[in-house]
Formats: C-alpha cells, sequence, structure tokens
C-alpha cells in the first residue's frame, strides 16, 4: 500500500470530456498544446494509480446528451467528476441541470484561460453549481483538479 492512503475504502473517479477535445494535439495546438486526450488519460491514470485511486474512467463525447447521462449515472458509482465540457461549459443548461441534479462533486476543467480569451467564453454555466473551477495551465489543469479531487476524497474518509 503507498504510504498516506491507508484507510481510504473508496476512490473512483470519471474524467469526462466535451466536443472537440477529441481533437486535442492537432486542434489549435497554440491555444491547447500539442498533447493528444490520450496522452493526457494516460499521465491522469499513471497519477491515479500512483495515488491508491481504485479506479478511473474515462468518457469523451461530442454529444451534450452521452455527457448528461454520464453525469445521471455517476450518481453511487463514483466520488468525484473532473470535467472539461469544451463549448457546452458557455451555453448547456442541460449539463448544468445534470450536475445539480447528482451529488457528485465536479471539478470544472479547462486547458485554456477561458476569461481572457473570447467574450462569450468567459461566461460558465456550470460554474454556480460545480466545486470550482481550474483553467489556463494545460495539461497541469486536469492534474491539479486530479490532485484536490484526491485529497478532498482523503479527507472526507478519514
Ligand atoms: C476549453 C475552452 C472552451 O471555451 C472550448 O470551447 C473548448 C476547450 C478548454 O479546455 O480550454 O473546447 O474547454
Amino acid at each position: 500500500m503507498q504510504s498516506g492512503t491507508e484507510g481510504v475504502n473508496v476512490k473512483r473517479i470519471l474524467v469526462l470530456n466535451g466536443p472537440n477535445l477529441n481533437l486535442l494535439g492537432t486542434r489549435e495546438p497554440e491555444i491547447y498544446g500539442r498533447l493528444t486526450l490520450n496522452d493526457i488519460n494516460e499521465l491522469l491514470r499513471e497519477r491515479a494509480e500512483e495515488a491508491g485511486v481504485d479506479t478511473i474512467d474515462f468518457l469523451q463525447s461530442n454529444f451534450e446528451g452521452d455527457l448528461v447521462e454520464a453525469i445521471q449515472k455517476a450518481r453511487g458509482r463514483y466520488d468525484f467528476i473532473l470535467l472539461n465540457a469544451g463549448a457546452l461549459t458557455h451555453y448547456s443548461i442541460a449539463l448544468r441541470d445534470a450536475i445539480a441534479a447528482v451529488p457528485v462533486p465536479v471539478i470544472e476543467i479547462h486547458l485554456s484561460n477561458v476569461h481572457r480569451r473570447e467574450e462569450f467564453r468567459r461566461t460558465s454555466v456550470i460554474a454556480p453549481v460545480v466545486m470550482g473551477q481550474i483553467c489556463g495551465f494545460g495539461i497541469d489543469s486536469y492534474i491539479a483538479a486530479l490532485d484536490i479531487a484526491i485529497r478532498k476524497i482523503r479527507k472526507d474518509t478519514e
């Protein structure tokens, strides 16, 4: 057993990525970097394993309904959701309502700093119902979110 993980029973994390994030690596690399989504997921998987996380699952979809369903089904199955909703962040009330309806904490992630880009990206309709937002740090936005989720789960199970 890893040091610091003793006594922690359940750590299940779901990583959700929304529209166009399947194109990472080739999509506007000057904004989003050159890592693919697979690269990011593998880094998260390694880090989660090192930290003694039981389960880390990944889903990317270009369809709003898939993400809504994944959030609905997360109840009782996951302790945390890490969510980069892509453009849905800025207008999907359905996603916001799903997050509000399910008692699983969500961390909102963005690779880019959405607050220093176009005006429409400064609005996040999910921000009021998530635990917090991390943006602007590229892959480190995901890593920071994972680390925070792990720390929070540890505190809750201590
Ligand atoms: C993004 C920012 C969104 O505005 C954009 O639509 C994306 C990616 C990010 O990770 O920086 O698809 O969520």
